[in-house]
C-alpha cells in the first residue's frame, strides 16, 4: 500500500520526520524552472537558501550560472531570474546552475532535512513522469507544497491534488491510501476544472506575476506533461533520475 499525504506548507514538515518519497512543488515558478532547466540539458541545479550562500557556491564552480529571484524579480548581478522560459538549452545546457528562490529552494532543502528520500521535484510540466517515479518506488509519498512565506498557495496545493490523482490513476485505487490532505487537494484541483490556467487565474501569486509582466510564464507553467524529466535532490544537488 502506498500512502499519500500533502503538506500544505513546508513549515508542516518542521519537527517531524518524513518517511519515504518526498515530492516538492513550487509550481509558480521554482519547480517549473528546475524541471525546465534539467530538460534543457543543464548538468545539475544546486539549490541554496540565501543569496550569499548561492554566491559562495557559484564561486566554487567555475563556469556555473547563478540564478534566482526575490519578489519575483531576478536578483541583481545574477545571470538568470526564475522564469522557466529563460532556462533554454542555449543558456543552461551542460552547465551547473546555482539557484535561490523565495520559497521553492528552501522547501527542497527542508524536505531532505526532514528525512524524505528521495526528494523529487514536481510541476504541471512533468506531472505524470513524477507520478510514475512514485508508483515505481512503492513507498509512502509526502507531497510538500512550497507555499508563500509560510502561507498556503492555491496553485501548489492544487498541483499536489493533480499529482495524487495521477498516482491513483497509475498505481490503481486499490494500491493507494489517500490521507485526508490528499483528498482535499484532489477536490481543489477538480473544483478548478482540473485546469492549471483556471488555478493560476485565481491564485494570488499568479496575479502578482501577471502584474509584473510574467503572463507568458503562467501559460508555460500550465502545460501539463510537456516534459518527462524527474529531478531528484540528493547530496546537495538536483539531477535527473
Ligand atoms: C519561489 O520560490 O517563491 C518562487 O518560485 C517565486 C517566483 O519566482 O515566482
Amino acid at each position: 500500500m502506498l500512502r499519500v499525504e500533502v503538506l500544505a506548507t513546508p513549515d508542516m514538515s518542521e519537527g517531524r520526520e518524513i518517511r519515504g518519497t518526498g515530492v516538492v512543488i513550487d509550481v509558480l515558478r521554482a519547480s517549473s524552472s528546475i524541471v525546465q532547466a534539467l530538460s534543457s540539458g543543464c548538468q545539475e541545479v544546486i539549490p541554496a537558501c540565501t543569496e550569499e550562500e548561492a554566491r559562495e557556491i557559484r564561486d566554487r564552480y567555475p563556469g556555473a550560472i547563478i540564478a534566482g529571484e526575490r519578489g519575483g524579480m531576478r536578483i541583481e548581478g545574477f545571470d538568470l531570474g526564475n522564469s522557466p522560459l529563460e532556462y533554454s538549452p542555449a543558456s543552461v545546457a551542460g552547465k551547473v546552475v546555482v539557484m535561490t528562490t523565495s520559497n521553492g529552494t528552501k522547501a527542497i532543502i527542508g524536505a531532505s532535512r526532514a528525512g524524505a528520500h528521495p526528494v523529487l521535484i514536481c510541476s504541471f510540466l512533468n506531472l505524470r513522469a513524477v507520478a510514475r517515479a512514485c508508483a515505481g518506488r512503492a513507498q509512502d509519498v509526502t507531497i510538500v507544497c512550497s507555499g508563500s512565506h509560510g502561507e498556503f498557495s492555491l496553485e501548489d496545493f492544487a498541483c499536489a491534488g493533480a499529482l495524487a490523482a495521477a498516482l491513483v490513476d497509475m498505481a490503481g485505487s486499490a494500491s493507494v491510501v489517500l490521507e485526508e490532505s490528499a483528498r482535499e487537494a484532489m477536490d481543489l484541483f477538480s473544483k478548478h476544472d482540473r485546469d492549471p490556467e483556471v488555478i493560476f487565474e485565481e491564485s494570488q501569486h499568479g496575479q502578482y506575476l501577471k502584474a509584473l509582466g510574467f503572463a507568458e510564464d503562467l501559460k508555460h507553467c500550465a502545460k501539463v506533461d510537456l516534459l518527462h524529466v524527474v529531478p531528484v535532490y540528493d547530496g546537495g544537488v538536483i539531477t535527473t533520475a
